[in-house]
């Protein structure tokens, strides 16, 4: 060690060796915030992160015991010793045993082994109280394997501003990457692997910028587009030259759900004749395109004003429910939108809901339309949901038979979905059994 002796005889530091370490602290001092705002990740790497894991290591055992997650040791020895008053302070509490803080690109992660008695729950509870005293922007718990959680934290909103990665070539079949997970992983929804999906949101909460992000992600794929839009095609309309079918008014709409239901029917005949489960698995030259459906407004389907409109909703809702249960197998795929959906619009939303696994619930208006999106899967998602604010278009609660999380979509303008739809509406197959006469 490069130590000096002073007069008394003590050892200190040289004196350049201060000098250098106090030039290097002022300096990162200085250019600490300017680091932080050009180079987030290397700012938080060299600075932050140390610092933050020191805060961590020195609050662990004050934090465990305010969340109420230490355990005294052995209570009745530690009253007898306050009754004598032997003077021997009395034993300090168990807290879990945690493991090293690891950095990741926006944050840190670490395991906590829980103590005998304790279940991830109590520390999913105290998951708001371990972000405030870390100072982070939110603290994610999950269970790791039994009788261990893993407490992950993300220092800023990672869905403030996504990076939203270049797309090279179509990509695989049905799988599209549309936005950034809080995780900052890409958010890719895999229609082969969650075939049908329910999108919902209040006015400007970002489901049509999802489905632009959608179409544009399937637009150079081999797939056939769909549209259903009551909404008289504004939305919709506007990938027209890409879409193989598009209905704009619920009499067209229910035509072509039941078009697409006999085009499922038929697809079941020849998968049933090679002796196939699903169309994956006839060979390359018989299998019929996929087909993904979007409608966007299904309120418009449901709601009803008379006996006539009753009939219709009435079958649109049939065909959807048949389409969900017998299309993944037969390479039909659904992705719905809408702005309210609550089962006022009637029991068929509450059976198509059971039928739609994957769901995206934005910034609701109403708790219901929260509720049917994520209620069934995960009280828990139904609270984020609930918390996404007017300033966070695009941002949403993902559920399915996974979990959950907090995505973004990428801003994927219409203007953007057109183009990339008139660019490919080369590839748009004609499905002469979809077309629907406007009537
Ligand atoms: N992922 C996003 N990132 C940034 N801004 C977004 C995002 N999604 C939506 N927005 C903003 O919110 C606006 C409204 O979004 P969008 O049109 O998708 O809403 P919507 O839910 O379809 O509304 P409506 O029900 O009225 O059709 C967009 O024009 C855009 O400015
Ligand atoms: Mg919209």
């Amino acid at each position: 060690m490069i130590l000096a002796s002073d007069s008394s005889g003590r050892e200190t530091w040289p004196s350049w060796v201060l000098l250098v370490a106090t030039v290097l602290v002022s300096g990162l001092f200085i250019t600490g915030p300017v680091l932080r705002r050009r180079y987030p990740l290397a700012w938080w790497l060299i600075l932050g992160f140390p610092a933050t894991a020191l805060r961590v290591t020195y609050t662990w055992r004050a934090l465990m015991a305010g969340c109420g997650l230490a355990v005294s040791r052995r209570p009745a020895l530690t009253v007898v010793s306050g009754l004598i008053g032997n003077g021997a302070p009395p034993p300090q509490p168990r807290v879990p045993r945690r493991g090293l803080v690891r950095p990741t690109a926006g944050g840190f992660w670490l395991l906590v082994r829980l103590l005998p008695g304790q279940v991830p729950e109590d520390f999913v509870k105290a998951a708001p109280a371990m972000a405030e005293d870390w100072q982070v922007h939110a603290v994610r718990v999950t269970s790791w394997k039994p009788g261990i959680v893993r407490v992950a934290a993300s220092v800023s909103d990672p869905l403030a501003a996504p990076r939203v990665p270049k797309q090279r070539g179509p990509g695989r079949l049905l799988c599209v990457a549309v936005g950034a997970l809080e995780t900052g992983a890409a958010w890719v929804v895999d229609l082969r692997r969650v075939p049908h999906w329910l999108i919902v949101g209040a006015t400007r909460s970002g489901k049509s910028t999802l489905i632009n992000a959608l179409v544009a992600g399937l637009a150079p794929q081999p797939v056939a587009l769909v549209g259903i839009d009551c909404k008289g095609g504004m939305e919709l309309s506007l990938y027209e030259p890409r879409l193989s079918a598009l209905a704009t008014n619920r009499g067209q709409a229910v035509r072509l759900l039941t078009a697409l239901v006999d085009l499922t029917l038929d697809r079941m005949t020849v998968c049933r004749a090679a002796r196939v489960r699903n169309i994956w698995g006839l060979p390359d030259k018989q299998r019929p395109v996929p087909v993904v459906v979007i409608v966007d407004e299904l309120a418009e389907l449901f709601l009803v004003a008379s006996r006539n409109e009753k009939d219709e909703a009435q079958a649109a809702g049939t065909a959807l429910i048949r389409l969900a249960q017998l299309g993944a197998a037969l390479g039909v795929f659904l992705v719905v939108a809408g702005q309210r959906v609550g089962s006022d619009l009637g029991p068929g939303v509450t059976a198509l809901r059971a039928q739609l696994g994957g769901r995206v619930c934005h910034r609701v208006a109403d708790p219901g339309t929260a509720e049917m999106a994520l209620g069934d899967l995960n009280p828990d998602a139904l609270k984020a949901a609930q918390a996404i604010t007017p300033e966070q278009s695009g941002t949403a609660v993902l559920a399915s038979g996974d979990g959950w999380e907090r995505a973004r979509s990428h801003l994927i303008t219409e203007v953007e979905a057109e183009a990339v739809a008139a660019e490919y509406a080369h590839l748009t197959p004609v499905l002469s059994e979809l077309h629907v006469e406007a009537r």
